[in-house]
């Protein structure tokens, strides 16, 4: 989903440059982006390792933008603050496309997570997610990330596209190197991320071939060859939507399983709650998205001068949406940086964006999560995390590499 740049973080500064990824990995940024909402919820950032960029942290502005998608593009500049290699625009993903295109191909691929279709991976994901939960070690301390969270989001991706089962943590490896800003350092690693993702794609269009000229299956590549406006893609446009589904339903849903337990150690009173009324599951999961925002921010580029919140925007800027701090927004969720299981509004989160182009695979998250806690509570199973987590070093996907943790009655 990401497109790439290098950025230098040692040589910025600016408290309220809220990209620097010191802050992600350190856990940091709550407070300079409490300071933002109050002083400058529309602010401009000079200078950064990404150039200079438009802040948007609060609520309301960034419902705005995201209504005003002929304004504030999604395919002029792409999706991150990190700016686009001339390679990158090769890869065209149907999320960093404008109206029309991205109406078509958004349309072909939403029936895949529509209600029908979840109602009937809702068994498979629990399944799966049994067989996982009944391998897990008790008492013994072992690193949720690997074990649960990445291999269920892997599982359920080789399920999606219906992707040879051994070779399945390979879509890990390709999305890691599709989205991880950190790997992408100099021009070695560039070339060694392009590298990857030529393999990807000629595994992809191997899956394809063999699809094409056969009855419809009820997978995403099936779907993507039926489909009028997928069906005639070159190889670029098609490696892009397959990463854009890989990592997008990858580090997010990952990140989501991990932020559950970690958020549910911080506040034991909210564990406690949960254990004893498991019936506080489904809106648990709203809360445990919007408390962890697993994606903390996405770009739009101004297509005209504009005005936001009394700022000048110049045709050409970029804009950072930072979710991760319309979730924090005290003016709509009260105590926000409290996990909270039972709070009322959860849902209102902003952790999927809005408008055209929210997220599409929301339900699927979800049920996923959901099925996770409901299968855990169960078991009467509680996590406990033994200690601090290896965060991520970036400010686009916002989660944690290692959690170990250790599993005990309650
Ligand atoms: C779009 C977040 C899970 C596939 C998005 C956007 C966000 C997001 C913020 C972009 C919104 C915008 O630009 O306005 C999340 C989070 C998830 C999650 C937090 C988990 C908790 C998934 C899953 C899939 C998926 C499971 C698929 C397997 C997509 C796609 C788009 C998208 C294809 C592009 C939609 C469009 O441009 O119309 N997601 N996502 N996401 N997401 Fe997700």
């Amino acid at each position: 989903m990401a497109t790439l740049a290098q950025p230098r973080p040692e040589e910025f500064t600016d408290p309220l440059d809220v990209s620097r990824a010191d802050l992600y990995v350190e856990d940091k940024w709550q407070e300079p982006f409490r300071r933002l909402r109050a002083e400058a919820p529309v602010h401009y950032c000079k200078d950064s390792a990404f150039g200079p960029y438009w802040s948007v942290s609060s609520y309301k502005p960034i419902v705005h933008v995201e209504a005003l998608p002929e304004i504030f593009s999604s395919e002029a500049g792409g999706i991150t603050l990190a700016d686009r290699f001339e390679d990158d625009y090769k890869m065209p993903m149907f999320i960093a496309r404008d109206r029309p295109v991205h109406t078509g191909q958004r349309r072909t691929v939403a029936p895949a997570f529509g209600p029908s279709e979840i109602a009937r991976m809702g068994e498979d994901v629990r399944r799966r997610t049994v067989e996982i939960l009944d391998e897990l070690p008790w008492g013994e301390t072992f690193d949720w990330v690997d074990r649960v969270s990445i291999e269920l989001t892997t599982q359920m991706l080789a399920i999606l596209f219906d992707f040879p089962w051994e070779d399945r943590r390979k879509l890990t490896f390709w999305s890691d190197w599709a989205g991880d800003i950190e790997l992408v350092h100099d021009e070695a690693s560039r070339q060694e991320r392009l590298g990857h993702m030529f393999e990807c794609m000629t595994y992809f269009r191997k899956l394809w071939d063999a699809k094409v000229d056969k009855e419809p299956t009820p997978d995403l590549i099936s779907m993507m060859i039926h489909s009028e406006a997928m069906s005639n893609m070159d190889d670029h446009e098609f490696i892009g939507n397959l990463i854009l589904l890989i990592v997008g339903g990858n580090d997010t849903t990952r990140n989501s399983m991990s932020g559950a337990i970690y958020g549910l150690n911080q506040f034991a009173d909210e564990r406690t709650k949960l254990e004893q009324n498991p019936g506080l599951i489904p809106n648990a999961v709203q809360e445990i998205i919007r408390w962890q925002t697993p994606l903390a921010h996405m770009r739009r580029t101004a297509t005209q001068d504009t005005e936001l919140e009394g700022q000048q925007i110049k045709a050409g800027d970029k804009l950072a949406l930072w979710y991760i701090s319309a979730n924090r927004d005290e003016s709509v969720f009260p105590n926000a940086d409290k996990l909270i299981v039972d709070r009322e509004n959860a849902r209102r989160h902003l952790a999927f964006g809005y408008g055209i182009h929210r997220c599409v695979g929301a339900r699927l998250a979800e049920l996923q999560i959901q099925v996770l806690l409901e299968e855990m509570a169960k078991r009467r199973m509680r996590v406990e995390v033994m200690e601090e987590p290896v965060r991520v070093r970036a400010c686009f996907v916002h989660g944690y590499r290692k959690m170990p943790v250790r599993i005990v009655k309650y």
